[in-house]
């Protein structure tokens, strides 16, 4: 049977690759790599420049595909990721079948690790559930968004014996610092922390994390909230994209 296995590449950085990411490259026949949309962002770069450290076999050939687009108009959020979603299992099951024996290998490198906000392992499920193409697969896991930014900011995660919500901009408000210390906020295009007015509340920013354009920003909120805005305005539009994620924390390790 086919084997894929879908590859946690860390956040930008090459070395941020395991060894056993690494191993399971070297044992596959063929390398998908995602490109269009991804073009203008270097993402697929960085995908490109693990294959050219980390190939043993130069000649191990790497495969682009198109990501579909999103649509959005006329439809709701869900609907527009599950129409999105079915897409991609399309294209999926498509270069599976044109591009890998039926006893053959291939390996997908997926941003960071592929169990966090990242629907390639439920994509490649409804590939399975359509039938069409007969295919085993392996999770290996990545460094996440999640890692880079604390082990940059030099922080734990979380306050002694305190959970943690990793939650999106859109629902921010609903949890922080309300029913949670700690909120980590991925997928923010709204910047939902300008919107949290409590004067206790403590964030760590960052961008590009991983490579070399990281930026790093943190302080008391109501003080570095208009300084974080400006600065990914900025970053923003000279880069023409921005991927950022933060921590927000309320609270003091045993304060309880
Ligand atoms: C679709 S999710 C993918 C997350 C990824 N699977 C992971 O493990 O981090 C994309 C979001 O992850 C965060 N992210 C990923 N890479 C990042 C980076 N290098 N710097 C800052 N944020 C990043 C951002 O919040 C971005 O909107």
């Amino acid at each position: 049977m086919r084997h894929l296995y879908l590859i946690g590449i860390g956040t930008g950085n090459p070395e941020h690759m395991t060894v056993q990411g690494i191993n399971a490259l070297n044992a596959v026949d063929v390398v998908f790599i995602p490109d269009k949309g991804e073009a203008k962002t270097g993402l697929a770069d960085v995908r490109r420049e693990i294959c050219a450290r980390y190939l043993t076999r130069q000649d191990t050939p790497l495969i682009a595909y198109d990501v579909p687009v999103r649509q959005t108009a006329d439809r709701s959020y869900t609907q527009g990721v599950d129409a999105w979603h079915a897409d991609i299992a399309a294209v999926y099951e498509q270069m599976l079948t044109d591009n890998m024996a039926e006893d053959g290998s291939a390996a997908l490198l997926v941003w960071g690790d592929p169990g966090l906000y990242d629907s390639t392992i439920r994509i490649l499920q409804r590939v399975l559930a359509r039938g069409n193409v007969a295919v085993d697969y392996s999770v290996i896991p990545g460094i996440t968004s999640i890692q880079a930014l604390t082990a940059s900011h030099r922080i734990p995660l979380n306050l002694v014996g305190k959970p943690v919500e990793i939650t999106t901009g859109r629902r921010l408000a609903a949890s922080f610092p309300a029913l949670v210390g700690t909120a980590v906020v991925m997928l923010d295009g709204e910047q939902a922390f300008a919107k949290i007015e409590d004067p206790d509340a403590f964030i760590y920013w960052g961008a590009y994390l991983g490579t070399d354009d990281e930026i790093l920003l943190s302080g008391r909120l109501a003080d570095v909230a208009p300084t974080i805005a400006a600065t990914r305005a900025a970053a923003r539009a000279r880069h023409g994209w921005i991927m950022d994620i933060y921590l927000l924390r309320k609270g003091q390790d045993f304060d309880d």
